[in-house]
């Protein structure tokens, strides 16, 4: 059977299955490990609990891949920058400071960083040699969106904000990118074989700035990691028909669909790519009735072309492992 990286490779019909936050809060044997240990950053640094986190979905769930207990956020930690996570609050980080930022080496930052790496080396030990282990980064925009705070409260653009910044973002996106070709060269050393490029605030951008800031760095990225043979899956969340713009100019060797993307629109647009996920993870809320009609559409559509099973975002922490567990079964057995 293909893995994940052959397929991406390949581009080629696959039954392949795995879900963005696989890894969280929904899991119970999670939440224990996350009460004894209240400090995120310090949880992703722990290399034994950030792999043992990994491989808990594993153990549980009929998986073809794992992908790495950590966050984006831990790129601007890196970078000088303090990172916390209150209980329904989401990140906050410490004032952006540009001499901090643009005087860490890479040394410092991959030493800062190493108990990641050490994680995946733990975790490509014990995870089956057929499962892929996918490391991620955060795009380079949605990562500045968090570290200039950029973002209203309402999850809109601060327009005022970023005008004024504007004329800074060009030195921090090259640098960015330095860093998280840097961590993404450091994950595959590591033992991962695959990455995913999030980029979940791509639809906070006016159309005439998603070309610099979202179009360009990834494909950058991109193209960096095509260079070193690095497969890589995109996910330009929240940009709608510019998927098909995206997918053109930036040649990823997959692309996550988000639950705004109709899959037989997808399936005529977008070429030349695996696709994956889709499906809304509120679903997953609903009755095994609507998720399983639900999946079926994503999975009818896309019989017949490279299609890796996934959600249109990550797993809910409301959601059941039991339903997650269901839908597993509902793929691997469907048939026609
Ligand atoms: O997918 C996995 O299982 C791997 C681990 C993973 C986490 N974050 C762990 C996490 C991954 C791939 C991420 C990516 C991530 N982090 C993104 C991109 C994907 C997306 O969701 O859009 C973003 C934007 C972040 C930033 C971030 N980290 C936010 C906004 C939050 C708080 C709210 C939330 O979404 O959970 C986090 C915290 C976080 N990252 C948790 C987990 C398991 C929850 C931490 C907790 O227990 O409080």
């Amino acid at each position: 059977m293909s893995n994940l990286k052959e397929i991406l490779l390949n581009k080629k019909p696959c039954k392949l299955i795995w879900f963005m936050r696989q890894a969280g809060r929904y899991l119970p044997e999670f939440r224990k490990i996350r009460t004894e240990n209240k400090n995120f950053i310090k949880l992703c640094m722990n290399s034994s609990l950030a792999s043992e986190i990994t491989l808990q979905p594993i153990k549980r769930f009929d998986l073809d891949a794992a992908i790495i207990f950590s966050d984006i956020l831990i790129v601007p930690y890196a970078l000088g920058q303090d990172v916390t996570f209150k209980e329904s609050e989401g990140p906050k980080l410490s004032r952006f400071d540009s001499k901090i930022f643009l005087k860490t080496s890479e040394k410092e930052f991959s030493k800062k960083l190493a108990p990641i790496y050490k994680a995946i080396e733990l975790t490509r030990k014990k995870l089956n040699k057929k499962k892929s282990l996918i490391s991620f980064v955060g795009a380079p925009w949605t990562l500045i969106v968090y570290m200039l705070g950029l973002k209203k409260e309402n999850n809109q653009l601060n327009t005022k904000k970023f005008k004024e910044l504007e004329n800074d973002l060009d030195t921090i996106l090259s640098n960015l990118i330095n860093f998280l070709f840097l961590h993404i060269k450091n994950q595959i050393n590591a033992g991962s074989d695959v990455v995913q490029i999030f980029d979940s605030w791509a639809g906070l951008l006016p159309e005439n700035k998603i070309k610099s800031y979202c179009y360009e760095p990834n494909a950058e990225l991109v193209s960096l990691c095509k260079n070193s043979q690095i497969p890589t899956i995109c996910f330009p969340k929240g940009i709608n028909r510019q998927y098909k713009d995206f997918n053109i100019l930036v040649k990823p060797n997959g692309i996550n669909l988000d639950p705004d993307i109709d899959p037989e629109w997808a399936k005529q647009k977008l070429k030349n790519v695996v696709l994956q996920g889709g499906l809304d993870p509120k679903i997953l809320l609903k009755t095994e009735e609507e998720i399983m009609l639900g999946a079926t559409k994503y999975i009818k559509t896309f019989t017949d072309i490279p299609y890796v099973f996934n959600l249109g975002h990550g797993l809910l922490p409301e959601t059941e492992p039991d339903k997650v567990e269901k839908l597993i079964k509902y793929y691997r057995n469907f048939n026609g």
